[in-house]
């Protein structure tokens, strides 16, 4: 179970998918499962879909996020979605550096970083992903992995200015492969990060950000994953698309911790 400090949350990623009126469906369901005083939630939809999510959700618990987002304020990017406008359109949140984009889209740890201070700048809340390939985790490089994509992506912050900031942990072998970091790897990883936090930027900034698990996270797996007392919640692919599940997911119950441990 996560420290007092740091206030569950739990983010669904929709990726590329649903349509307009499967988005608002979908939301609206999510919306009837979040009750006040559980864990953050946010959706990062597609997006198109921003705005009609946004007016589904509004006036409950959840928020809605981008995906990805430009460095730049503005200008003659085509195609590009920069902070201020993901802000404008309904977002309180934005995923930064997500594998997919890494592996597909060029993104690296200097775009991450230039990202990471537009969306800062905006008042967004970023959700910071950092994780290792299968072949890096064989070769013992996990670590050395972690520590630089977070390196790269916090460098040239005041501890002060991450403070909204949240990281998420995702072995990228873990993500939609159906093979779930175990709890004892997610809260291995967690703790490395957490300890690089404190090296590399201050004790209190490890302290109290949010470090979410991320990678085939499912209703019948959750529970024992919110057990580890660094798991601060989780980012949701797949299973964020099933309505029951999800809800299920923001529901967590973490006394599966207490019998695990006992
Ligand atoms: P998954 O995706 O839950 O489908 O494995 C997680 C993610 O990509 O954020």
């Amino acid at each position: 179970m996560t420290s007092p400090l740091r206030k569950p949350f739990i983010a669904g990623n929709w990726k590329m998918h649903l349509t307009l009126s499967e988005s608002v469906a979908l939301a609206k369901e999510v919306r009837v499962g979040c009750a006040d005083g559980g864990p953050e939630v946010a959706l990062c939809v597609p997006f198109t879909a921003i705005t009609v999510v946004a007016e589904a959700v509004k006036g409950s618990p959840a928020a809605v996020g981008g995906q990805d987002l430009h460095w730049e304020a503005q200008g003659a990017y085509t195609g590009e979605v920069s902070a201020k406008q993901l802000a404008d359109a309904g977002c309180r949140v934005v995923i930064i550096g997500h594998s997919e984009r890494r592996r597909y889209f060029g993104e690296t740890d200097e775009t991450v970083n230039k990202k990471l201070k537009s969306a800062l700048g905006a008042d967004l809340i970023p959700i910071v992903c950092v994780g290792e390939t299968l072949d890096e985790r064989e070769q013992q490089k996990t670590y050395r992995v972690l520590e630089t994509q977070i390196k790269g992506a916090f460098m040239n912050f005041a501890p002060a200015e991450l403070s909204r900031a949240i990281l998420a942990y995702e072995p990228v072998w873990a993500i939609g492969t159906g093979k779930t970091a175990t709890p004892d790897q997610a809260q291995d990883a967690h703790t490395f990060i957490r300890k690089c936090l404190a090296r590399g930027i201050s004790e209190k900034l490890a302290a109290g950000m949010r470090i979410l698990y991320g990678g085939s996270v499912k209703a019948d797996n959750i529970d024992s994953l919110m057990a580890e007392p660094d798991l601060d919640g989780a980012l949701v692919g797949g299973e964020s698309l099933k309505a029951a599940n999800f809800v299920r997911i923001i529901q967590f119950r973490t006394q599966a911790r207490m019998e695990r441990k006992a």
